[in-house]
């Protein structure tokens, strides 16, 4: 392998910039050249691409996003998108490629694979946790330490007003965003898709909490939330079931995927990133790095894609409802 190529694709996670510099510098190291390409998949099938080296890659280790953009391609999807990408590797003369990315970037290298027999290697980044082969994914130690220090501002006007609040956090269709971040702020309630608690339990929870003395109270819900309703409605819904409760919403959006990415993303990424090089180098493909147990082990690419999932913590359900109590 003489040339290998790096991309990041689907939503943007902090510490994406350290995994690219890691894959860069580790070229560098191992005197293989380095190729950005630009906007994911979408900028493969475009042609937009660039030769990296060591300097290209200076003062990025601290910066959130990432400097070869992303993107969600539609035309990837397609084998006709999927050639001309293939043609503009051999065109570039790139031997291999490492995927940054989730699920669905995933899937896009191994259709790649599958049908040109290109050698790929993923590296597990978005702020959702919800890839199966590795207990943390790029960006998700960042994303909930914006989070917790969201609510903890929230929970001083919430606590001021004696309200209840309603905080909506990303994670699409994955609960670890909100059950990590949810134990971490105090919340009293967590809504995730994994676990439907229903609209009962919830109000129970609820009356259960001010009858013990709680004056204010933070639930935090997934979007796409167990109770199927949207955050607006959820709320609207416990506002008219408990009229002397003091209702807000709070949609914390995509603050989420943005800032400085924490220390352990900016490691976690440098270790991944050299890992991701050495594999290739050592002849291995259609895998992924993950962390295992603290150590950065490859598993099948085929099954970190969701259909395989990664589940949620049971034990960090029943944390959170005995320390909410
Ligand atoms: O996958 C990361 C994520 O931030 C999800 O949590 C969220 O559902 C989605 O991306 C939002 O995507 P977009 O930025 O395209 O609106």
């Amino acid at each position: 392998i003489k040339n290998i190529a790096v991309l990041t694709s689907g939503g943007d996670a902090p510490g994406m910039n350290a995994a690219i510099r890691a894959v860069v510098r580790a070229c560098a190291y191992y005197n293989v050249k380095c190729t950005g390409i630009y906007r994911g998949y979408q900028g493969m099938i475009e042609n937009d691409m660039v030769e990296m080296g060591p300097r290209t890659v200076k003062n990025i280790v601290n910066r959130g996003g990432t400097i070869l953009k992303s993107a969600r391609s539609t035309d990837f999807r397609t084998p006709e998108g999927r050639k001309q990408a293939y043609e503009n590797l051999l065109a570039n003369e790139v031997d291999a490629l490492v995927v940054i990315g989730g699920d669905g970037s995933f899937k896009g290298g191994l259709a790649l694979t599958k049908e040109f027999n290109f050698p790929i290697i993923g590296i597990p980044g978005t702020i959702d946790n919800d890839i199966a082969g590795t207990s943390h994914t790029i960006g998700f130690d960042s994303a909930l330490n914006t989070v917790v220090d969201a609510i903890d501002k929230i929970r001083d006007t919430a606590n001021s007003h004696n309200r209840l609040f309603f905080v909506e956090v990303m994670g699409r269709d994955a609960g670890h965003i909100a059950l990590n971040a949810g134990i971490g702020a105090g919340a009293e309630e967590i809504l995730i898709p994994e676990e439907n608690i229903g609209f009962e339990k919830l109000i129970d929870s609820l009356e259960r909490s001010r009858n013990s003395g709680k004056s204010s109270s933070i639930v935090v819900v997934t979007e796409g939330d167990s109770i199927g309703k949207t955050v607006f409605e959820l709320g609207e819904q416990v506002k008219n079931t408990m009229p002397n409760y003091d209702v807000r919403v709070s949609v914390l959006g995509h603050l989420q995927r943005g800032g400085s990415p924490s220390c352990f993303d900016r490691v976690l990424a440098s270790r991944f990133g050299v890992k991701a090089v050495e594999s290739l180098l050592a002849g291995e493909h259609s895998m992924m790095v993950g962390l295992l147990n603290d150590k950065v082990v490859l598993s099948p690419i085929e099954k970190a894609v969701k259909s395989a999932g990664n589940g949620v913590d049971e034990e960090l359900i029943r944390i959170s409802d005995i320390v909410s109590i």
